[in-house]
């Protein structure tokens, strides 16, 4: 059996099981960083590869069609033929999705593992010769233990396999900066001779463009650990911001000045401390209920409950900042135009997955408005597939309805009521205000969920300034039917239900 691993400390072949947003752009730079190796990125979804293969790829993240483009057909191949790929590779990286469990047990928590195992069982299927195989996909710990148990449950004789743990840190948005550029690369692996002959075969992989010192060995539960505690605790930093910015918002802080002085302290850091709409995209809340749900299943409730309320602070924020959107127009959305400006979860991507904008569409097209969407890099398609998900639970007749997709954020927001920044897309910190103001219907409405604007202008222009964290404009009109009851105290006053006219009145601009 050490033997069978020894010859294969020498990487030549890399193939990757799952060509999606991790997937392609990781292997192109192995690609590129590593020409002696041949890569291969499989899927079973045809048109992902067909857009692989042509001259728009699957997915727009900066820098990536410059790599793909300078490898593609050398060394960087990419193809449907998953088990010819898996039959040719000394190390199989899986990086199929992990979403959150839809049915069945675990349900809304839980890490729905199907794709990883059935990539796990075709390799043991396929394979003839011995592979390293590599976790990349973000799973619960232990994952690794269950895809040992099945590949070794049908290896034959002079077949042998080791799985390691690599987990992914990439950012959509700066996926190419962070691969070549990475904070660290994390190896787990059994400690073993055979486990640490595959770490190190992995490494040598990375230290072709990583530094040494950032290439982590560590067992194969630290590793998996690792990656749900970084995204839980990033996440966490937004929700303890937005929090934060709740309660600017009702005393007349700036959740800006506030980020500034904690981020200042160095034992804090002032990175990832910018007030939003909330977090989105396809990790956050998938891998904070992924450890929640371990949680629970090592009957740890108080430390379960601990980290869900991540998730809840997320989801008050989304809907504190609709609420408000509806406040100020007078309690009421219903039939009035609406622009919503970006569409993905953040800037830089076209990815919608568990996008803050989701839920903002949703709560105004609950309220009855008509709302105008544009985002630089989301197709009409994919805003309409995210609306009319039967999980979201809209009427699809009535998004058809109340939805359109502008081409530009100049259409998007003409004859509007109000417009909503709803992801930090540089183009929109750009626009002509003073033209944009013109061709509103005034009151115009400003809400900026991203915290990008040039508040004072706007305000100057004449626009009603709203944003997240702060108060902007003064004297904006009071919501014709008050949601508070008039006795009810200041102090145990809740964001969402918080009327204009009951806020601290401080003023910057007005
Ligand atoms: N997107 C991110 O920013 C990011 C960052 C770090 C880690 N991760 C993790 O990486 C993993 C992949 O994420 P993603 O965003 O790339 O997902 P994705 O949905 O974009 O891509 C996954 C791909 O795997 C394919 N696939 C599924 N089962 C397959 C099988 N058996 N054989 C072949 N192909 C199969 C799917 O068709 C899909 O194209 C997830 O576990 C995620 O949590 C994602």
């Amino acid at each position: 059996m050490h033997n069978v691993f020894l010859i294969m400390v020498v990487i030549k072949n890399i193939t990757c099981i799952g060509a999606g947003y991790v997937g392609g752009p990781t292997c192109s730079i192995i690609a590129q960083k590593c020409p002696d190796i041949v890569v291969s990125v499989v899927d079973l979804s045809q048109s992902r590869i067909d857009a692989w293969n042509s001259n728009v790829l699957p997915i727009y993240e900066p820098g990536l069609e410059e790599v793909v483009f300078s490898c593609r057909g050398k060394n960087l191949f990419f193809s449907t033929n998953i088990n010819e790929a898996i039959e040719q590779a000394d190390l199989i990286f899986i990086s199929v999705n992990t979403p959150t469990k839809t049915y069945g047990l675990g349900k809304g928590r839980a890490p729905d593992l199907k794709y990883i195992e059935a990539a796990a069982r075709n390799i043991a299927k396929i394979a003839r010769k011995s592979k390293i195989i590599v976790e990349k996909s973000t799973v619960p710990v232990k994952a690794a233990e269950s895809i040992s148990r099945i590949l070794s449950a049908n290896q034959t004789n002079d077949v042998r396999f080791q799985v390691l743990s690599n987990p992914e840190f990439l950012a959509e948005g700066t996926a190419i900066q962070d691969l070549l550029i990475p904070d660290r690369v994390l190896i787990g692996g059994e400690q073993t001779k055979e486990g640490r002959e595959a770490i190190d075969a992995l490494a040598s992989v990375y230290k072709q463009w990583v530094p040494e010192e950032r290439i982590i060995k560590m067992n194969t539960w630290s590793s998996e650990l690792s990656k749900l505690a970084a995204n839980a605790f990033l996440a966490q930093r937004i929700s303890s911001i937005n929090a934060m910015s709740a309660i600017c918002e009702s005393t007349g802080a700036d959740i800006e000045e506030v980020a500034f002085a904690i981020g200042m302290d160095s034992r804090i850091g002032s990175k990832f401390l910018k007030a939003s709409v909330g977090f989105g995209g396809s990790c956050f809340q998938k891998d904070v209920l992924n450890l929640v749900y371990l949680c629970e299943a090592l009957n740890l409730p108080e430390v379960a409950a601990y980290w869900h309320q991540v998730v809840e602070m997320n989801e008050y924020q989304r809907k504190r900042f609709a609420n408000r959107i509806i406040n100020c127009l007078f309690n009421t959305a219903s039939d009035k135009k609406l622009a919503l400006l970006g569409f993905a979860f953040k800037k830089n991507t076209g990815d919608t997955r568990e996008s803050a904008s989701i839920y903002i569409t949703k709560y105004l097209l609950e309220e009855g408005a008509q709302v105008s969407i544009y985002d630089p890099k989301v197709t009409m398609d994919q805003i309409m597939l995210e609306l009319t998900d039967p999980d979201l639970g809209l009427d699809p007749k009535k998004v058809k309805r109340l939805v359109t997709i502008a081409p530009d954020a100049y259409s998007c927001i003409e004859n509007a009521h109000a417009f909503v920044v709803a992801t930090e897309w540089d183009e929109f910190k750009l626009l002509d205000y003073n033209l944009i103001y013109k061709k509103m219907l005034k009151p115009a409405f400003a809400f900026d969920g991203r915290l990008i604007l040039d508040h004072a202008h706007l305000h100057d222009i004449g626009f009603q300034v709203e944003v997240v964290g702060k108060i902007v404009s003064s004297g904006y009109p009071q919501p014709l039917t008050p949601t508070l009851p008039p006795t009810t105290s200041f102090f145990l006053m809740k964001g969402p239900e918080l009327s204009s006219s009951s806020r601290a009145p401080p003023t910057i601009y007005g």
